[in-house]
């Protein structure tokens, strides 16, 4: 598999018009397209249907959140879709994750669908330890607690987890080579990190085992992003 194809990059722009413009420059450079909040929420399903209609695969980042019935129904919508990837939050617990997962590999046999990916959300990669200590009451520290949660999220039978490019050999390390790492955070060394906190270049966190890297703003808000993207191939692919 080149770096090209785990390469996700984030769709976060609030016009269909917008997203579908980025996916016909970036479309030889990446192998998935990240619809997330912004993109689904303004521009709905049909969005999704546009990039599968261009021949792309979609990772549908809608985090969902809920109780164990609703999360499974948006999950059994989503497949419905032919997403190639969605996730949910690990911390709905156990039964949610499970039933969603259940239910979506119940219906894509039935009605011959490629099963979608199930990737759990971990810790955000916006937040520290401080604001889990302080804010959130977890004072176990995000290393613990992410392998809490991403040993979870395998229990459940998820495909893999996202999380921070800093905990993809502990997660590796606990759940096995074959589970899946999903990171976001990923910047380019001459790019600043923005809002999220626990950040890695492309080529550190392929080099830890990341088998898919999320970059949004790392791409898309360079003055030439093609001339970004081959700077981050030329590093990558340099010993
Ligand atoms: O612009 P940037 O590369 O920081 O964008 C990262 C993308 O990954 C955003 O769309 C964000 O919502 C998403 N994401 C994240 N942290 C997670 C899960 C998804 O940053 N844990």
């Amino acid at each position: 598999m080149s770096w090209k194809e785990k390469l996700i990059i984030a769709l976060d722009v609030s016009d269909a018009k917008q997203a579908l413009g980025i996916v016909d420059m970036l479309g030889d450079y990446a192998g998935v397209f990240k619809v997330g909040f912004e993109l689904f929420v303004s521009a709905g399903p049909k969005v999704v249907e546009d990039i599968h209609n261009k021949g792309k695969k979609v990772f549908l980042d809608l985090k969902f959140h809920d109780i164990p019935n609703t999360v499974t129904k948006a999950a059994l919508a989503a497949s419905r879709l032919g997403v190639y990837m969605f996730n949910v939050h690990t911390s709905g617990g156990l039964d949610m994750m499970k039933r969603c997962r259940d239910s979506v590999a119940e219906l894509c046999l039935k009605e011959n669908i490629q099963r979608p990916k199930i990737i759990g959300v971990t810790v955000l990669t916006s937040l520290d330890n401080g604001v889990l200590k302080n804010e959130l009451s977890v004072s176990h520290g995000i290393k613990t607690h992410v392998k809490h949660l991403a040993l979870l999220a395998q229990k459940a039978g998820l495909d893999g987890v996202v999380a921070s490019p800093h905990e993809i050999s502990l997660i590796k390390q606990h759940c096995g080579k074959g589970f899946l790492v999903v990171t976001p955070g990923i910047r380019p060394s001459w790019v600043p990190p923005d809002d999220q906190r626990r950040t890695a270049t492309p080529k550190e966190a392929l080099k830890n085992g990341a088998d898919y890297i999320v970059m949004g703003r790392g791409i898309l808000k360079q003055e030439d992003p093609i001339k970004a993207l081959e700077l981050i191939s030329l590093e990558i692919l340099t010993a």
